[in-house]
């Protein structure tokens, strides 16, 4: 018998029960469950709206529930087609026909959304400490490669020499915006929905900023309807964890780049590369292409979500039972993704060596030139185009602009001296660009001391959050 037989004739069609059911996926959920409708039953029972006894009663019965699932001791049912549902059946065998009385005020279409920003808050602050320890490795490989200079790159060609540190800081910032959205987003999941009913409230006297407390939520939905149909928490989420795999997305594509024989900058740790099954010398950096390409199921989460509340009337309509496995799938895919980042970023070799060699045969110093012939005078347009007519000889000559003689740069220009060759030099290059966030070493160090205070706040906000998030309900 279905918990909404009464108004049915006929048995449900098994090919429409199968499709409907979402228990395979949302039993995901069931500790959230349990905890939402033992805060529910508690408030029932405090407003005198089900007796004392039949609240401590329903709840005695929810926990020996929530240990049976614990214990794997159950079995899920389609019929009973979702996690709410088999629940509540679970709890009628335990404590008999009393514990119907558990749903009184309720909807599942309230108690659904009430898991999620149950189950959301708690898989975002994990998010947010793999996001960190993240940022931590770049940090700490930033720290060890101040000195370690390599071409920087527009349009895939050299074009400025930098400090590995500070191509390394590049992701820690873009991290750090990543975790920031995550941690702003936060205010908007932690909010209760449950009191909401299936739309438009209840007839009973309810508390729902009693369940708000005892759930620790800090706010509760102002608007039944809004309450019952809002999956913008969801959007934002998938969009946010989007952005955060795109950044670790590019970082892949450079982890590529840097390893293959062409650059050989970089080694990726053996324990984070396979191998092939039939050309022995192969090292894959498997970890970075399947990250990078992950990046698809996640951005197609988001659509796939966006496209679900596309012109979907109010209030709960069952297509919102879609926007489960994405988001559990966006979960699964960053909890990966950041858990090997971590270990790939902070194992890994840096080819210092190669690097510096790069630097010097090419003419990633060619911006330095100009700005030479800048600081004596001549306007920045006009150093440009004598510049631009020095690498050209250069490049007939087959030389780059350290090996030119004197004689060559005064037919360039008369304002050329002796000093050039300091200007030139890589590690001056880097080093006068001493402007805040540019790549001098000195700058790359102060950015590294700002970021290493933003990691220490991020500690905290997850520190504090995991505690706030703790019930002692089960
Ligand atoms: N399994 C459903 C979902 O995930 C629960 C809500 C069902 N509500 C309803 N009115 N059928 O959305």
């Amino acid at each position: 018998m279905k918990l909404w037989g009464g108004r049915f004739t006929k048995p449900t069609d098994k090919l429409v029960e199968e499709y409907t059911a979402s228990i395979e996926f949302d039993k995901k959920m069931w500790k959230e469950d349990i905890s939402g409708s033992l805060a529910h039953v508690k408030m029932l029972g405090r407003c005198g709206i089900i007796g004392e006894d039949e609240a401590a009663t329903i709840a005695e019965g929810l926990k020996k529930v929530a240990a049976r699932i614990d214990a794997g001791d159950v079995e899920w049912s389609i019929s009973n087609e979702d996690v709410h549902m088999n629940v509540e059946k679970m709890l009628l065998e335990e404590v008999g026909p009393v514990g119907g009385k558990l749903h009184t005020g309720r909807s599942r279409n309230d108690q659904v959304t009430t898991d999620m920003h149950l189950y959301l808050r708690a898989r975002v602050i994990e998010i947010v400490d793999l996001a960190v320890k993240v940022q931590e490795a770049l940090i700490e490989q930033a720290k060890v490669n101040l000195d370690t200079i390599l071409p920087g790159y527009t349009h895939l060609q050299r074009a400025q020499p930098v400090l590995f540190a500070h191509h390394l800081m590049a992701y820690a910032s873009m991290m750090q915006r990543d975790i920031e959205r995550l941690q702003d987003s936060w205010k908007r999941i932690n909010v209760l929905p449950l009191g909401a009913g299936a739309l438009a409230g209840t007839t009973f006297p309810i508390d729902r900023h009693f369940v708000a407390e005892q759930l620790k939520f800090d706010g509760v939905y102002i608007n039944s309807m809004d309450a019952v149909s809002d999956r913008d928490y969801i959007v934002e989420f998938l969009a946010n964890a989007s952005l955060l795999i795109a950044h670790l997305s590019r970082l892949s594509e450079e982890f590529i780049l840097w390893m293959s024989n062409e650059f050989n900058f970089v080694e990726l740790d053996d324990a984070f590369c396979t191998g092939s099954s039939i050309m022995p010398q192969k090292k894959n950096p498997d970890v970075a292409e399947l990250v990078r390409g992950k990046t698809g199921r996640v951005y197609g989460n988001l659509i796939g979500m966006l496209t679900v509340i596309k012109g979907l009337p109010l209030a709960y309509n069952k297509d919102m039972q879609e926007d489960k496995e994405g988001m559990f799938d966006t979960v699964y895919t960053l909890h990966g993704a950041l858990s090997l980042f971590a270990g790939m970023i902070s194992t890994m070799k840096v080819k210092k060596d190669n690097m510096r060699k790069a630097v010097q045969e090419d003419f990633s110093n060619a911006t330095d030139l100009a700005d030479y012939l800048v600081n004596k005078g001549m306007p920045f347009r006009q150093a440009h185009e004598v510049v631009g007519k020095t690498v050209l000889y250069c490049i007939e000559q087959n030389k780059f602009l350290l090996d030119l003689s004197l004689e060559e740069y005064k037919q360039f220009s008369e304002l050329f001296e002796e000093d050039i060759y300091v200007a030139l030099d890589p590690q001056q290059v880097v080093n006068a660009r001493d402007c805040f966030g540019g790549t001098a070493s000195n700058r790359v160090a102060e950015q590294i001391a700002i970021a290493e205070e933003l990691l220490k706040a991020n500690h905290t906000w997850v520190d504090a959050h995991i505690e706030k998030i703790q019930l002692d309900l089960l």
